[in-house]
């Protein structure tokens, strides 16, 4: 592998189930254009998996199962690093010494993090009062401390490869920021100019942001709006016949409502230019049949998931070769990994008798 002057790339997929469109179009076909260009290295999040603690019978197999799907979507473990983060010592420890110089109210601001901890608190209204609420709470129920700190551990992720760019979808960008934010003040506190300031990567346009069937927001897992890379064909077609529209368009030109621009957005995605054109024109006549444009959706987006699915099945089957890939890249990853956390304890004063 000749990695000499080329750009290093960074990015992860967290490994709480199976990875859907949103992750495909945000992350995943991003990591396969970009490797043959780069120096690529990409992992599995499982620490960041368990800040949402999953039942540990099925953190292993999330792990495989993105994995799997990483090697199916095409990347290729001999063009890039693969590599699991929990295979990585090295992350906790520098995850450790970064957080002395990570702020807790910066970290409870981050969107993210307010997202994640009203639901764990059960809080439905978005009021910014989630601080009070999380001192003030006294039921068993808690936002644990490695929610807050994500952005941290992420920022660890990026920073000790000394990534240049990190491609992931729009809602990651805060994290970026962050991450940028820890390396400039990491720098300035020691006088040095250690870390680089790692960017996102958009092939030129700008991140991507994949909505969901329900009519409102964007594709998540824990949101049930989902479409897998994984669904067999029948449950795919349903999903999308399913999808939320409106009562159509009453006069030519109309606004869209949210949940019909949602369609579209995804058709952008997966349809020719000719296809969103015959529809939009569709809509804005009022000829258009929400029937029709979500059977052409479902056959666009199968054409692209249904090869992905077959290959999915069949790495996932060879154990084996899932096991020789992280392997080798723990591999590589640790030696990378070793020299900047070497690097990090020097310049932070840390000796050895
Ligand atoms: N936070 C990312 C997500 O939820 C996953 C992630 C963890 C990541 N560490 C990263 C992405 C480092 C890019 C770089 O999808």
């Amino acid at each position: 592998m000749e990695q000499e002057n080329k750009k290093i790339v960074l990015s992860g997929i967290r490994s709480t189930g199976n990875l859907h469109l949103g992750n495909y179009f945000g992350a995943l076909s991003k990591f396969v254009r970009m490797q043959d260009d780069y120096d690529c290295r990409y992992f599995v999040a499982d620490l960041h998996a368990l800040t949402t603690t999953p039942d540990p019978n099925i953190l292993h197999e999330n792990v495989k199962n993105i994995l799997a799907e990483y090697l199916a979507a095409g990347l290729d473990p001999e063009k890039n690093t693969i590599y699991v983060q929990s295979d990585i010592p090295e992350i906790s420890e520098m995850y450790l010494l970064m957080n002395m110089h990570v702020g807790i109210g910066e970290l409870m601001r981050t969107a993210s993090f307010k997202d994640k901890a009203r639901k764990a608190l059960g809080i439905t209204s978005d009021g910014d009062e989630i601080e009070k609420e999380i001192i003030g709470n006294q039921t068993n129920q808690r936002v644990n401390a490695g929610l807050l700190t994500y952005p941290t551990l992420m920022a660890v992720d990026i920073l000790i490869h000394h990534a240049d760019f990190v491609p992931v979808g729009k809602d990651q960008e805060q994290h970026l920021e962050l991450t940028r934010r820890f390396a400039r003040r990491f720098n300035a506190f020691y006088k040095t100019d250690y870390f680089g300031e790692p960017v996102n990567f958009n092939f030129g346009g700008s991140a991507v942001k994949v909505p969901g069937l329900d009519g409102s927001g964007k594709m998540g897992k824990s949101e049930g709006n989902c479409i897998y890379l994984i669904d067999d064909e029948k449950s795919l077609r349903k999903k999308v016949m399913r999808a939320v529209t409106d009562e159509g368009p009453k006069e030519p030109n109309s606004e869209m409502s949210e949940p019909v621009k949602n369609i579209f957005s995804l058709l952008e995605l997966v349809s020719t230019p000719d296809t969103v054109e015959h529809f939009r024109n569709a809509y804005a006549d009022c000829s258009i049949r929400y029937g029709d444009l979500k059977k052409q959706l479902a056959e666009d987006i199968l054409k692209i998931t249904l090869p992905i699915r077959e290959r999915i099945l069949d790495i996932r089957s060879n154990e084996e070769y899932l096991s020789k890939v992280v392997r080798q890249g723990a591999e590589r990853t640790r030696e990378y990994a070793a020299q900047t956390l070497r690097d990090v304890r020097e310049i932070m004063g840390i000796r050895k008798f």
